[in-house]
């Protein structure tokens, strides 16, 4: 029996967001955490984010809502900057009530949240085959689509438009006729009916009426009764809409939404934690310097089971890049940094950290503001003394190797911010928690 986790004792409302190309174990730090928290809240993105948790021999696989929703004392909350698969999010619910979880008292929808629509996933699908070798990768999910709509206005539907179906069978009948044009007349595919879709989604509607409220004012009452928030973001900062490597990023502001994504104001969060790998991964296309497509990078993928949650694909592996962690640690303000999966690194004799970029001669330590600037960076290393020893039963930073602890210092240096913890496994007891600065 391993002995209870002594948590990090974390001031104030807390935010959660990954600092690279998504997939940084987020789930796991939120996992952890949510204990202490009386809401946990999803503030971005869709279904094309996902984690898996386990839970003694149980695993819980969650796309879009909160895994707070496995704690009882936590209300977990879809708020308005999330866009919403009402099938997705429904299958999710049904698999939760399967497995014993209650949702009904537990779970918050907002009304403002945009619903990802059936036409939404085809034209993903279809602009992204259309696009052939300029495809962005995407997950296929309708999310670009939908937030594309929500910037457009006149052809978005809300959470709210699903409970009332006069504005729902309107809207449809407008928008689908607009959409069939688009979908018939560009990419040559069949006409959506908009009779049946209003069927459904009004189904859906009926389903979800009594999570769905104004999520803005919910957190407002929370804040007033000092109950502790937890902001868990999804994807990651570099796939961040503007502040990523655009255009091979999300539709969402997955590192600087919080506060448009919630209603919350960002001084009402008190600790950043920005989740890392210890070593870097992507999926989709877009430039990535440090990217080890060889021996290496399969020898990280296999170690490191890099492979998509949501889409099963093989992820792009390689080095860690320090240029581009310390950016993305300013960008949202990080306190603290938590380093996830260093077992993986176990048993390379040497390993690199990308301390700088040679673009166009120059040597920079900034990140480049254009993606097409970072495709031309060359990474310089700094080199580094690996370690053979297995991680998995350590349990506290002192019994780190010494090769790995140096490792670690490295990071905190280059990005001048504390870490507070460092996982080397997936069970919660494979996880050190580091004193405060
Ligand atoms: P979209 O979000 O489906 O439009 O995909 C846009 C890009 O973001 C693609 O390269 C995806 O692979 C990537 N992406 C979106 N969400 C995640 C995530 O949670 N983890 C990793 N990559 C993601």
């Amino acid at each position: 029996m391993e002995p209870e986790l002594a948590l990090p004792d974390l001031p104030g409302n807390t935010s959660i967001v990954g600092l690279q190309w998504g997939d940084e174990g987020k789930g796991k730090i939120v996992d952890l955490l949510t204990p202490q928290f009386d809401f946990a809240i999803r503030w971005n993105g869709g279904s094309n984010a996902g984690h898996s948790v386990k839970v003694g021999d149980k695993k819980y696989a969650f796309h879009l809502i909160p895994s707070g929703i496995l704690h009882p004392q936590c209300t977990s909350v879809l708020a308005n900057g999330v866009v919403i698969d009402p099938v997705q999010l429904l299958q999710e619910m049904d698999q939760l009530v399967s497995q014993g979880i209650a949702v009904e008292n537990n779970l918050r929808i907002s009304s403002q949240a945009h619903v990802v629509m059936p036409y939404h996933k085809l034209q993903d699908q279809l602009s992204e085959q259309r696009l052939g070798d300029n495809k962005i990768g995407t997950t296929a999910r309708g999310i670009g689509p939908c937030y594309a709509d929500k910037a457009g206005r006149s052809m978005a539907i809300r959470m709210a438009d699903l409970l009332d179906e006069t504005r729902l069978g309107e809207k449809l009948q407008r928008v689908t006729a607009e959409k069939n044009l688009l979908l018939k007349g560009v990419y040559g595919a069949a006409a959506f009916d908009w009779e049946s879709m209003f069927e459904q989604y009004r189904g859906y509607g009926q389903l979800l009426q009594p999570y769905v409220c104004h999520t803005s004012a919910l957190l407002h009452r929370a804040m007033d009764d000092n109950k502790r928030m937890l902001f868990e973001g999804a994807n990651a900062v570099l796939l961040d809409l503007d502040h990523g490597t655009f255009p091979f990023v999300t539709s969402s502001n997955c590192g600087t939404g919080l506060s448009a994504g919630t209603g919350v104001p960002a001084q009402a969060v008190q600790t950043v934690l920005g989740v890392v790998k210890a070593y870097c991964s992507r999926v989709g296309s877009g430039p990535f310097p440090t990217e080890q497509d060889n021996a290496i990078g399969q020898r990280i993928r296999e170690r490191g089971h890099e492979f998509g949650t949501t889409t099963g694909r093989p992820r792009r592996c390689g080095f860690l890049d320090l240029v581009a962690l310390r950016y993305a640690a300013r960008v949202c303000g990080v306190t603290g940094l938590c380093i996830m999966l260093l077992d993986v690194l176990s048993t390379f004799d040497t390993l690199r950290v990308c301390t700088s970029y040679k673009i166009n001669g120059q040597t920079t330590t900034e990140f480049p503001a254009d993606a097409y600037e970072l495709e031309k960076a060359e990474p310089v290393y700094k080199e580094l003394a690996g370690w053979h020893e297995t991680l998995d039963d350590v349990r506290a930073l002192a019994d780190l190797p010494t090769n790995a602890r140096n490792y670690l210092d490295t990071i905190a240096h280059y990005v001048n911010v504390p870490i507070r913890i460092v996982s080397v496994g997936p069970a919660r007891h494979q996880t050190l928690i580091c004193p405060a600065r």
